[in-house]
């Protein structure tokens, strides 16, 4: 088959000005099943794409017979520059979204092309990571990347038995939209800043989850926003979430709390909320204190936890220098990689918090404590899945297994609220 990979990039705000972009859209549209979007959506995606500088990558294949447009590509990968939280160091990652082959094409390598040529660049730039979410969860590793963070979706009952033990701070206002969009951006930066495993995220994505329908370009009706303001009237915690029509249920679709005690607080403000008796929520964390800050922890049930960000590492020495350490140690590794970006043995020394690492020359399993491959690396990286569990798991081998355990260790769990 004869096709051509094209990667372009918008520069205008305008969609006339930006027919590229447009079949691209389509063509995302049509492979995700969406339905048609409105001009207004469609311009704002247009603006996303144009402040992330995102690179629209798509395949066209000339061999139309006539049947189709063949400016719309038949398969899509768009990628964008961000930051991902690395054990407290703001870290440069390509992240990649917009995946979509043509069910007329799909399984003849489209991805494979699409995904190599993406991250081959995202290397040649000197981007150390690559980040991902998935809705399905069996593609990824084969490109190397690993599960690295968790999320819980949650169901909490908000009847008489929902109460808090631990003592209310500060308070909460209910605000308009604008207030709350103009409010979140900070608290976003704040909890980017404070949180491993958080990935960096713009206004159109706060507006997003703060109840825009992306199809329509349009704010959804029964959205409520809360914010919680400290002793110090200083806001410090913000949560956007939609009343369900049916049977006193709340969805929460955005909970930005920097302080995760303050996620608490703003917990014991919904679970208070007249005409609602369940509240769900989507990407709580693994680690969330809520439960144990509950009477009666039963009524917080965790329905579903799913492996949200996957991380690809594309530089060992640069992601194992920027997250620190809790021990001090050294091991050599050997890292597998079949895209051979990371492919290599490293040397981690860490003294005082702090890794220093050295590449070795010679790559061969005999001179590593440890051979891993580099999925399991990007699982590992800021404590998501542990070095055991990997082991067990058959992705680590060697005789200082313990040892890499140890030295990983994180103290919490690494968290995300930037779906893409
Ligand atoms: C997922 C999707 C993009 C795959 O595209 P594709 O062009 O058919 O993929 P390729 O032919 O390049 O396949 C590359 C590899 O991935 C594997 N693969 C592809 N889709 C897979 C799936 N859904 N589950 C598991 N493996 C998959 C292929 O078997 C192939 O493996 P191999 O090279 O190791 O033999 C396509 O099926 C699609 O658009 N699905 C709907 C949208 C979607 O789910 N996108 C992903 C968002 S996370």
């Amino acid at each position: 088959m004869t096709t051509e990979l094209r990667t372009h990039q918008a520069r205008s705000r305008v969609p006339a000005d930006e027919e590229p972009t447009l079949t691209w859209i389509r063509a995302v549209v049509l492979g995700f099943n969406e339905p048609e979007y409105s001009d207004e959506g469609i311009a704002r995606w247009l603006a996303a794409f144009v402040d992330q500088d995102a690179r629209m990558r798509g395949v066209h294949d000339p061999r139309t017979g006539g049947l189709r447009d063949d400016r719309v590509p038949v398969a899509t990968l768009g990628s964008w520059d961000t930051t991902v939280n690395v054990g407290g160091t703001l870290l440069p990652a390509n992240a990649i979204s917009d995946v979509t082959t043509r069910t007329s094409h799909r399984r003849r390598g489209l991805l494979r092309q699409l995904m190599t040529t993406d991250l081959t660049e995202a290397a040649q730039r000197g981007m150390p990571l690559a980040a991902l979410t998935v809705s399905e969860s069996g593609i990824y590793r084969r490109f190397g990347f690993g599960p690295a963070v968790q999320a819980n979706q949650i169901r909490v009952r908000t009847d008489a038995s929902f109460r808090v033990t631990t003592p209310p701070t500060g308070r909460v206002e209910m605000v308009d939209r604008d207030v709350y969009l103009d409010r979140v951006r900070a608290l976003f930066d704040d909890y980017h800043q404070r949180t491993p495993g958080s990935v960096d995220r713009g206004p159109a994505a706060d507006d997003v989850l703060a109840g825009l329908d992306q199809v329509t370009g349009k704010p959804l009706p029964g959205f409520r926003y809360a914010l919680h303001v400290d002793d110090d009237n200083r806001c410090d915690g913000a949560v956007a979430y939609k009343l369900l029509e049916e049977d006193g249920t709340a969805e929460i679709r955005d909970f930005v709390a920097p302080n995760p005690a303050v996620g608490v607080a703003l917990w014991d403000f919904l679970g208070h909320s007249d005409l609602i008796r369940t509240i769900t929520q989507r990407r709580a964390r693994v680690d969330d204190p809520l439960r144990y800050a509950l009477a009666e922890p039963d009524v917080y049930t965790v329905e579903n936890r799913r492996d949200f960000l996957w991380l690809r590492v594309l530089d060992v020495a640069a992601v194992l220098t920027a997250r620190g350490y809790l021990t001090d140690g050294e091991i050599t590794l050997s890292v597998h990689d079949e895209q051979d970006f990371a492919a290599g043995t490293y040397r981690l020394a860490a003294t005082g918090g702090t890794g220093v690492v050295e590449r070795i020359d010679d790559h061969s399993d005999d001179n590593a404590d440890v051979a891993l491959d580099v999925a399991a690396l990007g699982s590992a990286l800021i404590g998501g899945v542990g070095v055991r569990t990997l082991a067990a798991a058959g992705y680590i081998r060697g005789d200082r297994v313990e040892d890499f355990a140890r030295l990983m260790v994180c103290t919490g769990s690494p968290a995300s609220i930037t779906p893409f």
